[in-house]
């Protein structure tokens, strides 16, 4: 038994009986009919439907028009439109109205059924979807602080414990985690709930920085200290006076430098190169490390005692993988910006996007997911929701392989191929065999001449 509420509409009163009948045999047992379609809108806002069977030609209202009534005021209900005559035009114009699929009267009832069971499982998860946001919304209202990262994951709770922890302090904290997890995000929020949050925040990405320079982008430098050196120059560490620093990929610092970070944190002071006056600083440094920093440590890369110092609070960022739903979570929320920064009204994604959302490991974690969902969302060419083709880098990896290196089969493979196939099962007799393929038996001996040639060659 279904209860899912399906909605007919047909002029034909007696069409809508036969396939009112047909659908409560299969066991959906709240079918509706409606015979005249200037009714549907009233009906819609007054009760929930879960997915609407449309016919085309009627004489109060052209289906596609009321189609695009529909789809503009419920995006979610999946409408799929039925219709006596199978003119391509209409149904790519019924397609662009948002219409889910296009099926011709009389319906096969296997494909129809098919249809609604797809239909229905995509508007199910839409749903779902919506009531998780909501339920995570409403279950953690204290949490407002914490709304621009989106989680649903304990694992993500307790990394908000300790930024809450953390953040009033002043002690160093160093944030672990892959690459794309969010390091960034949460040195950002501890300095936002820190008392110097009206304090400059510098972030430093150590890794781009050149060997050479690093010591005057950090510390500044007197002018004419060196080649170059034109111009006093204030480093990072000036800069964020009175604030946070970030020091993003920690792990690349030459060793000659920590030396110097750790006294800048002993005394609370630096000096530019090329002027022995230090100049005393208040700062809170937060780092970040995408490498496991002790394993650094154990092989004398990295100073045990800077490490130590750094690393007062430690939060490490789980992969996206081990947050369970978050990764549908965030797709939802991607799926909103890219529909603001396109201009689109996606409204979510298809059963296998879904799966193979679920099953991806990420390792670019919330940023791959985030350019993923974007990409899609700008090219997508189904306007309700995204499919597994907007989505190559997941699904389909090999396919996409193949197209690059133009290793998909040819149409000439693929006639070959259904040809031996045929052969196969008519016994090899080229006179069954040729009309099953619906060509001459003369024309079939010349391929089957051709394939077995090029293939003794091979
Ligand atoms: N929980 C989240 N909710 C919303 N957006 C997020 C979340 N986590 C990360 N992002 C977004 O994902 C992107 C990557 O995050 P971020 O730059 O903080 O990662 P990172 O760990 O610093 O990466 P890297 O190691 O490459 O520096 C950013 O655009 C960020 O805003
Ligand atoms: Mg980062």
């Amino acid at each position: 038994m279904y209860g899912n509420k399906i909605l007919i509409v047909d002029d034909e009163k007696q069409y809508l009986e036969v396939i009112k009948g047909i659908l409560e045999q299969e066991g959906y047992q709240n079918v509706i009919t409606e015979s005249n379609p200037l009714n549907v809108m009233p009906f819609l806002q007054r009760e929930e439907v879960d997915i609407i069977l449309l016919d085309i030609y009627m004489p109060q209202m052209n289906g596609l028009d009321l189609l695009e009534q529909i789809y503009a005021q419920f995006p979610t209900i999946p409408v799929i439109v039925v219709t006596a005559v199978n003119e391509v035009e209409i149904a790519l114009k019924a397609i662009k109205l948002g219409a889910y699929e296009f099926i011709t009267k009389p319906p096969d009832t296997e494909r129809l059924f098919l249809t609604i069971k797809r239909a229905l499982g995509t508007k199910l998860l839409l749903t779902e979807r919506d009531s998780l946001r909501k339920a995570l919304t409403e279950k953690e209202p204290e949490r407002k602080i914490f709304s621009d990262i989106i989680t649903d994951s304990p694992l993500m709770f307790k990394v908000f414990e300790l930024v809450e922890i953390f953040a009033p302090t002043n002690e160093t904290v160093l944030i672990s985690g892959e690459t794309g997890t969010g390091k960034d995000l949460i040195a950002r929020k501890i300095h936002d709930l820190s008392p110097r949050r009206n304090g400059p925040f510098v972030a430093v990405n150590l890794a781009s920085i050149s060997p050479t320079l690093f010591e005057s982008e950090l510390f500044g430098h007197k002018k004419g200290t060196f080649t170059g050196a034109g111009e006093d120059k204030i480093g990072y560490f000036e800069a964020a006076n009175g604030g946070t620093i970030f020091l993003d990929e920690i792990g690349e610092l030459p060793l000659e430098l920590q030396g110097k970070l750790l006294r800048t944190i002993q005394y609370n002071e630096i000096s530019r190169i090329g002027d022995p006056k230090p100049i005393k600083l208040d700062i809170r440094i937060i780092s970040a490390t995408n490498r496991d920093l002790l394993e650094a440590v154990k092989n004398k890369e990295f100073r045990a005692d800077l490490y130590y110092r750094l690393n007062r609070g430690f939060i490490h960022l789980p992969p996206l993988r081990k947050r369970g739903d978050d990764v549908l979570i965030l797709a939802d929320y991607f799926l909103e910006i890219g529909n603001k920064t396109y201009d689109r009204n996606i409204q979510g994604f298809s059963e296998q996007v879904i799966h193979d959302l679920r099953t991806y490991d990420f390792p670019g974690n919330i940023r791959e997911l985030e350019n993923i969902i974007l990409n899609a969302v700008a090219k997508a060419s189904n306007s309700l929701y995204i499919e597994s083709i907007d989505i190559p880098r997941i699904t389909k990896e090999e396919e996409v392989r193949a197209i690059e290196t133009g290793k998909l089969t040819t149409l000439e493979e693929a006639m070959e191929e259904h040809i031996m196939y045929v052969m196969n099962r008519m016994g090899n007799s080229v006179q069954k065999a040729a009309p099953v393929l619906g060509i001459s038996e003369r024309t079939l001996q010349r391929r089957l001449k051709k394939i077995r040639d090029k293939r003794r060659q091979e």
